[in-house]
């Protein structure tokens, strides 16, 4: 008998992924592929849902020949998504009636003011855990439904069919059987109540949803089905699916009370596991579900940061400053400070622990001297000092000083920006040696569910080991630079 693997696909904003890995954890073949972001005016985002399927499919067959893997020897298949992107389609013809409305699209942001205004916001942070915010799915699905022609009408009929994009795939990766999502995905629509783990009747009728076209919950580590042999050439499960902030904390075993990450991604994203108690947030920060196997999981205090890896992106695409990212770590140190600019980039408004939509990108201290490095310093350590927001709100919110945090994601792979990032926080950084945590905590979970694993102790036995990060920079250093920081935030919210 050939030997088995477990499949892990990493829907993420900017492309999709799948990582074969062996049961020592090991990655035995791997593929990615970028799609294409669609911005039909200032501050909307979509994408193609074609683009998010076929992309995703293609790197299947890349990952499987790539490794000379036939699909049936995949034991299980995990799936880790960028939460709150909606998708509405057909549940007969599988078209979908718009594209999908990416998390970053702000087109509802008026409306969230409205909701705020009229004083909705307790009644829906004490049942989601969220702020009222353009960023989560109910306001999202709301917008398609009541400006796409008809389509309330088959909605209400029964016909379509409401998803993130882990319902998406597994819909049609399982021959349009399932329609299903876990928890971590449902905790990002602001339709799910996270005390009782139900849609929730009240947020239902406040945006107006047919409750038909939800998805059913389950676990993160469930069995969701299996896929269709026509689409994957074999019939494996699908044993685990979740929201790609939670796949990390769990790739990184943040699976205790106080455990706490930062995935450096698109955005930012930093969850702290609160064990069985959902902690209040007086900071800014939201609440929310973490992965697991387990029925009632536990709760995590997430702080989301819009604009992360994607400034770096902008640097490359949009002011053509370099060819690969990766470069940008080798313009930043080229100098020694920034010079005296300070970037802010508020480009689809501020996330945790601000919350403004309305604010806008600056670029604060530009002076004859500033250059491109400076430029370029200035966008790396913007990511760092958004982070440390989050982190002193975590602080706050959680009644404690955190000494240390673990950190994954693209991003994380820039040495200047976690020396950056240690140095501003006064805090140690544990990297991974290995970066593909995200990919790591959805085969885990599917590999548990499927006993291809026994254990977290058997699959701590492949534990990463960590490169750390020490703060260099002294006290009134630190301050000196996070008062100009909170002074170019004051900036970009007038
Ligand atoms: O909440 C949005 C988040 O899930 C997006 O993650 O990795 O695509 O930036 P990523």
């Amino acid at each position: 008998m050939s030997e088995k693997y477990m499949m892990s696909l990493d829907q993420g904003t900017t492309g999709s992924r799948c990582i074969i890995f062996d049961k020592g954890g090991n990655v035995i073949s791997s593929a990615i592929k970028e799609y294409m972001q669609i911005y039909p005016k200032a501050g909307y985002v979509e994408h193609n849902p074609s683009d998010i399927l076929a992309s995703q499919l293609g790197v299947i067959s890349e990952a499987l020949a790539l490794g000379s893997i036939k699909s049936g020897d995949i034991k299980g298949i995990g799936i880790a998504n960028q939460r709150e992107t909606t998708i509405v389609w057909n549940k007969h013809s599988g078209r979908p009636v718009y594209n999908a409305i990416v998390w970053q699209c702000r087109r509802t942001s008026d409306y969230c003011n409205k909701l705020n205004k009229e004083g909705f916001a307790d009644m829906i942070y004490n049942k989601t855990g969220l702020v009222v915010d353009a960023y989560f799915s109910a306001t999202k699905l709301k917008w398609i439904l009541d400006n796409i022609d008809g389509a309330r009408k088959s909605a209400e009929q029964g016909e379509l069919l409401f998803g993130t994009v882990d319902t998406f795939i597994l819909w049609h990766l399982s021959g349009r059987r399932e329609h299903a999502t876990d928890y971590t995905n449902a905790s990002r629509t602001m339709l799910f109540n996270i005390h009782t783990l139900e849609w929730d009747e009240d947020l239902l009728k406040l945006f107006n949803i047919p409750k038909e076209m939800l998805p059913t919950v389950k676990a993160s580590g469930s069995h969701f089905g299996y896929t269709d042999e026509s689409t994957f050439g074999a019939k494996v499960p699908i044993a685990a699916m979740m929201g790609d902030q939670q796949s990390a904390l769990f790739g990184q075993f943040c699976l205790k009370e106080g455990d706490i990450k930062n995935t450096y991604g698109t955005g930012c994203f930093m969850l702290m596991n609160t064990g069985k108690k959902a902690v209040c947030s007086k900071n800014g920060l939201v609440t929310t579900l973490v992965a697991s196997l387990d029925e009632k999981p536990c709760y995590a205090l997430e702080g989301s940061v819009f604009i992360g890896g994607a400034v770096v992106q902008w640097l490359r695409d949009n002011l053509r400053m370099f060819r690969s990212s990766s470069e940008s770590e080798k313009y930043a140190a080229l100098v020694k400070d920034t010079n005296g600019v300070y970037f802010v980039p508020a480009f689809v408004g501020l996330g945790s622990p601000y919350w403004d939509s309305e604010a806008k990108g600056i670029i604060t201290g530009i002076t004859r001297g500033v250059s491109k490095e400076h430029f370029i310093r200035a966008a790396l350590e913007s990511i760092a000092y958004q982070t440390n927001d989050v982190l002193q709100a975590m602080e706050e919110d959680y009644q404690t000083k955190i000494k240390e945090l673990s950190v994954d994601g693209g991003a994380s792979e820039n040495d200047f920006l976690m020396q950056f990032q240690s140095d501003i926080s006064n805090i140690t950084i544990n990297r991974p040696k290995i970066s593909e945590v995200t990919a790591f905590g959805a085969s885990y979970l599917a590999g548990l569910v499927t006993s291809y694993w026994k254990d977290i102790d058997e699959l701590k036995a492949n534990l990463i080991s960590f490169q750390k990060f020490h703060p260099k920079i002294k006290q009134n250093a630190r301050k000196t630079l996070l008062d100009g920081w909170s002074e170019a935030i004051r900036k970009a919210r007038l």
